[in-house]
Protein backbone atom coordinates (compact mmCIF):
# COMPACT_ATOMS: atom_id res chain seq x y z
CA UNK A 1 0.00 0.00 0.00
CA UNK A 2 1.09 3.76 -0.74
CA UNK A 3 2.26 5.20 2.30
CA UNK A 4 -0.01 8.07 1.70
CA UNK A 5 -2.96 5.77 1.52
CA UNK A 6 -1.87 4.24 4.90
CA UNK A 7 -1.27 7.22 6.80
CA UNK A 8 -4.87 7.94 5.81
CA UNK A 9 -6.05 4.46 6.63
CA UNK A 10 -4.13 4.60 9.77
CA UNK A 11 -4.63 7.76 11.22
CA UNK A 12 -7.85 8.87 10.24
CA UNK A 13 -6.64 11.95 8.99
CA UNK A 14 -7.77 13.66 6.03
CA UNK A 15 -5.68 13.86 2.68
CA UNK A 16 -4.39 16.79 3.31
CA UNK A 17 -3.25 16.33 6.97
CA UNK A 18 -1.33 13.24 5.86
CA UNK A 19 0.39 14.98 3.38
CA UNK A 20 1.52 18.20 5.98
CA UNK A 21 3.07 15.43 7.85
CA UNK A 22 4.89 13.79 5.08
CA UNK A 23 6.27 17.61 4.44
CA UNK A 24 7.04 18.17 7.64
CA UNK A 25 9.10 15.11 8.35
CA UNK A 26 7.13 13.80 11.11
CA UNK A 27 6.80 10.09 9.90
CA UNK A 28 9.43 7.88 9.69
CA UNK A 29 9.27 4.11 8.00
CA UNK A 30 11.09 1.17 9.45
CA UNK A 31 13.05 3.91 11.47
CA UNK A 32 13.81 6.71 8.56
CA UNK A 33 12.11 9.70 8.19
CA UNK A 34 10.16 9.64 4.27
CA UNK A 35 8.76 12.06 2.79
CA UNK A 36 7.65 10.07 -0.42
CA UNK A 37 3.71 9.67 -0.41
CA UNK A 38 4.11 7.11 -2.80
CA UNK A 39 6.52 4.98 -1.40
CA UNK A 40 5.37 1.43 -0.20
CA UNK A 41 4.93 -0.09 2.82
CA UNK A 42 4.06 -3.41 4.23
CA UNK A 43 0.87 -3.05 6.43
CA UNK A 44 1.40 -6.03 8.72
CA UNK A 45 5.50 -6.18 8.21
CA UNK A 46 7.18 -2.38 8.30
CA UNK A 47 6.89 -0.17 11.03
CA UNK A 48 5.39 3.19 10.65
CA UNK A 49 5.82 6.16 12.98
CA UNK A 50 4.27 9.39 13.65
CA UNK A 51 6.09 11.49 15.68
CA UNK A 52 8.25 8.94 16.97
CA UNK A 53 4.67 7.40 17.99
CA UNK A 54 4.03 4.00 16.01
CA UNK A 55 0.95 3.54 14.07
CA UNK A 56 -0.74 0.31 14.69
CA UNK A 57 -2.40 -1.12 11.95
CA UNK A 58 -5.64 -2.22 12.16
CA UNK A 59 -7.08 -4.78 9.55
CA UNK A 60 -10.69 -4.21 10.73
CA UNK A 61 -12.97 -1.97 12.89
CA UNK A 62 -15.25 -2.99 15.28
CA UNK A 63 -17.48 -0.48 17.12
CA UNK A 64 -20.44 -0.12 19.27
CA UNK A 65 -22.82 2.25 18.95
CA UNK A 66 -25.79 3.80 21.38
CA UNK A 67 -27.91 4.64 18.06
CA UNK A 68 -30.38 7.66 18.60
CA UNK A 69 -33.51 7.02 18.13
CA UNK A 70 -34.93 9.58 14.21
CA UNK A 71 -31.39 8.15 12.45
CA UNK A 72 -31.61 5.93 10.09
CA UNK A 73 -29.52 2.47 10.06
CA UNK A 74 -28.09 2.79 6.32
CA UNK A 75 -24.46 4.18 5.30
CA UNK A 76 -26.07 6.74 2.72
CA UNK A 77 -29.63 8.30 3.02
CA UNK A 78 -30.59 11.67 0.17
CA UNK A 79 -32.96 12.35 2.39
CA UNK A 80 -32.84 11.27 6.15
CA UNK A 81 -29.67 11.96 8.68
CA UNK A 82 -27.80 8.50 9.18
CA UNK A 83 -26.14 7.13 12.13
CA UNK A 84 -22.78 7.52 10.06
CA UNK A 85 -23.76 10.92 10.87
CA UNK A 86 -22.18 10.69 14.36
CA UNK A 87 -18.98 9.01 12.97
CA UNK A 88 -16.53 12.07 11.83
CA UNK A 89 -13.03 9.43 11.66
CA UNK A 90 -12.75 5.84 9.92
CA UNK A 91 -13.43 8.02 6.38
CA UNK A 92 -11.35 5.68 4.78
CA UNK A 93 -13.00 2.19 5.93
CA UNK A 94 -15.54 0.27 4.19
CA UNK A 95 -17.77 0.69 7.31
CA UNK A 96 -21.45 -0.97 7.48
CA UNK A 97 -23.99 -2.03 9.73
CA UNK A 98 -24.63 -5.20 11.82
CA UNK A 99 -28.21 -5.64 11.97
CA UNK A 100 -30.25 -2.73 11.03
CA UNK A 101 -32.23 -0.83 13.86
CA UNK A 102 -35.63 1.27 12.84
CA UNK A 103 -35.25 5.19 12.86
CA UNK A 104 -37.15 5.12 15.90
CA UNK A 105 -35.29 2.47 17.61
CA UNK A 106 -32.26 3.09 19.90
CA UNK A 107 -29.87 1.19 21.98
CA UNK A 108 -26.80 -1.28 20.68
CA UNK A 109 -25.39 -1.47 16.83
CA UNK A 110 -22.56 -2.71 15.79
CA UNK A 111 -20.59 -1.29 13.08
CA UNK A 112 -17.70 -2.79 10.94
CA UNK A 113 -15.50 -3.01 8.04
CA UNK A 114 -15.20 -6.34 8.63
CA UNK A 115 -17.46 -8.54 6.06
CA UNK A 116 -17.41 -11.84 7.61
CA UNK A 117 -17.76 -10.70 11.09
CA UNK A 118 -21.11 -9.02 10.19
CA UNK A 119 -22.01 -12.56 7.90
CA UNK A 120 -21.16 -14.57 11.38
CA UNK A 121 -23.80 -12.37 13.13
CA UNK A 122 -26.79 -12.02 10.98
CA UNK A 123 -26.99 -15.36 9.48
CA UNK A 124 -29.67 -17.27 10.63
CA UNK A 125 -27.80 -20.28 10.70
CA UNK A 126 -26.14 -18.30 14.05
CA UNK A 127 -29.09 -17.70 15.70
CA UNK A 128 -27.78 -14.91 17.80
CA UNK A 129 -29.70 -13.63 21.19
CA UNK A 130 -30.70 -9.97 20.56
CA UNK A 131 -32.34 -8.15 24.01
CA UNK A 132 -34.58 -5.13 23.70
CA UNK A 133 -36.47 -3.01 26.05
CA UNK A 134 -39.73 -2.07 25.35
CA UNK A 135 -42.46 0.35 26.57
CA UNK A 136 -46.18 -0.69 25.18
CA UNK A 137 -49.81 -0.25 25.28
CA UNK A 138 -52.48 -2.54 25.53
CA UNK A 139 -53.31 -4.57 27.45
CA UNK A 140 -50.41 -7.81 28.37
CA UNK A 141 -51.94 -10.64 27.27
CA UNK A 142 -52.06 -13.37 30.66
CA UNK A 143 -50.21 -16.27 28.54
CA UNK A 144 -47.89 -14.61 26.41
CA UNK A 145 -44.85 -15.97 27.71
CA UNK A 146 -46.15 -19.18 26.72
CA UNK A 147 -47.05 -17.80 23.09
CA UNK A 148 -43.59 -16.25 22.74
CA UNK A 149 -42.18 -19.63 23.53
CA UNK A 150 -44.43 -21.50 21.01
CA UNK A 151 -43.62 -19.16 18.49
CA UNK A 152 -45.42 -16.14 17.29
CA UNK A 153 -47.02 -15.94 13.60
CA UNK A 154 -46.52 -12.60 12.19
CA UNK A 155 -48.81 -10.84 9.72
CA UNK A 156 -47.23 -12.08 7.02
CA UNK A 157 -48.08 -15.68 8.09
CA UNK A 158 -44.13 -16.27 8.79
CA UNK A 159 -43.98 -18.23 12.14
CA UNK A 160 -40.99 -16.91 14.78
CA UNK A 161 -38.38 -19.17 16.24
CA UNK A 162 -39.21 -19.52 19.92
CA UNK A 163 -38.58 -16.07 21.96
CA UNK A 164 -39.25 -14.80 25.39
CA UNK A 165 -41.43 -11.76 27.04
CA UNK A 166 -40.71 -10.60 30.76
CA UNK A 167 -42.46 -8.05 32.20
CA UNK A 168 -40.93 -5.18 34.06
CA UNK A 169 -43.50 -2.98 35.22
CA UNK A 170 -46.84 -2.18 33.94
CA UNK A 171 -46.11 -1.24 30.70
CA UNK A 172 -42.29 -2.34 29.84
CA UNK A 173 -41.18 -5.52 29.12
CA UNK A 174 -38.04 -6.90 28.32
CA UNK A 175 -38.20 -9.39 24.65
CA UNK A 176 -34.97 -11.80 23.36
CA UNK A 177 -35.32 -12.78 19.84
CA UNK A 178 -33.39 -15.02 17.67
CA UNK A 179 -33.73 -13.59 14.43
CA UNK A 180 -33.49 -10.13 12.97
CA UNK A 181 -36.85 -10.42 10.61
CA UNK A 182 -38.44 -6.58 9.29
CA UNK A 183 -40.16 -4.51 12.55
CA UNK A 184 -39.46 -8.28 14.07
CA UNK A 185 -40.44 -6.61 17.52
CA UNK A 186 -43.51 -4.56 16.91
CA UNK A 187 -44.78 -7.38 14.94
CA UNK A 188 -44.88 -9.70 16.77
CA UNK A 189 -45.90 -7.23 20.28
CA UNK A 190 -49.04 -6.44 17.74
CA UNK A 191 -49.68 -10.18 17.23
CA UNK A 192 -50.63 -9.95 20.81
CA UNK A 193 -52.30 -6.86 20.55
CA UNK A 194 -49.36 -5.10 22.02
CA UNK A 195 -48.28 -1.67 20.51
CA UNK A 196 -44.74 -0.71 20.71
CA UNK A 197 -44.45 2.71 21.76
CA UNK A 198 -40.62 2.56 22.94
CA UNK A 199 -37.74 0.32 21.95
CA UNK A 200 -34.26 0.07 22.78
CA UNK A 201 -31.47 -2.96 21.96
CA UNK A 202 -29.55 -3.80 24.98
CA UNK A 203 -27.73 -6.54 23.92
CA UNK A 204 -26.46 -8.89 21.61
CA UNK A 205 -25.27 -12.26 22.48
CA UNK A 206 -23.27 -12.06 25.31
CA UNK A 207 -22.67 -7.90 24.72
CA UNK A 208 -24.46 -5.46 26.51
CA UNK A 209 -24.92 -1.77 25.55
CA UNK A 210 -22.25 0.65 27.66
CA UNK A 211 -24.62 2.61 29.23
CA UNK A 212 -21.80 5.64 29.74
CA UNK A 213 -22.55 5.88 25.80
CA UNK A 214 -24.78 8.80 25.78
CA UNK A 215 -27.11 8.67 22.53
CA UNK A 216 -24.86 8.79 19.16
CA UNK A 217 -21.86 7.95 20.88
CA UNK A 218 -19.89 4.87 19.81
CA UNK A 219 -16.57 3.01 21.11
CA UNK A 220 -14.59 0.43 20.08
CA UNK A 221 -15.33 -3.50 20.71
CA UNK A 222 -13.37 -4.79 23.82
CA UNK A 223 -10.98 -7.82 22.71
CA UNK A 224 -13.79 -10.13 25.05
CA UNK A 225 -16.13 -8.39 23.29
CA UNK A 226 -15.32 -9.16 19.90
CA UNK A 227 -14.73 -12.32 20.96
CA UNK A 228 -17.37 -13.84 22.75
CA UNK A 229 -19.78 -12.24 19.15
CA UNK A 230 -17.14 -14.18 16.87
CA UNK A 231 -17.55 -17.48 18.53
N1 LIG B 1 -37.66 -5.09 16.02
C1 LIG B 1 -38.31 -3.97 15.59
O1 LIG B 1 -39.52 -3.96 15.44
N2 LIG B 1 -37.56 -2.89 15.33
C2 LIG B 1 -36.23 -2.82 15.51
O2 LIG B 1 -35.62 -1.78 15.28
C3 LIG B 1 -35.58 -3.97 15.96
C4 LIG B 1 -36.32 -5.10 16.21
Amino acid sequence: MKLIKYLEFVTSADLKTCERYLKEKRIKVNGIITVKPNTVVKELKDQVMLDNEVLEYEEYIYLMMNKRSGYVSATEDNFQVTVFEDIKEFKKRPLRIVGRLDKDTEGLLLITDDGDFIHHLTSPKHNVNKTYFVGFEGVYPENVEELFKEGITLDDGYKCLPASIKRIKNSKCEITIQEGKFHQIKRMCAACGMKVTYLKRLSIGDVKLDESLNSGEYRRLTKEELESLKK
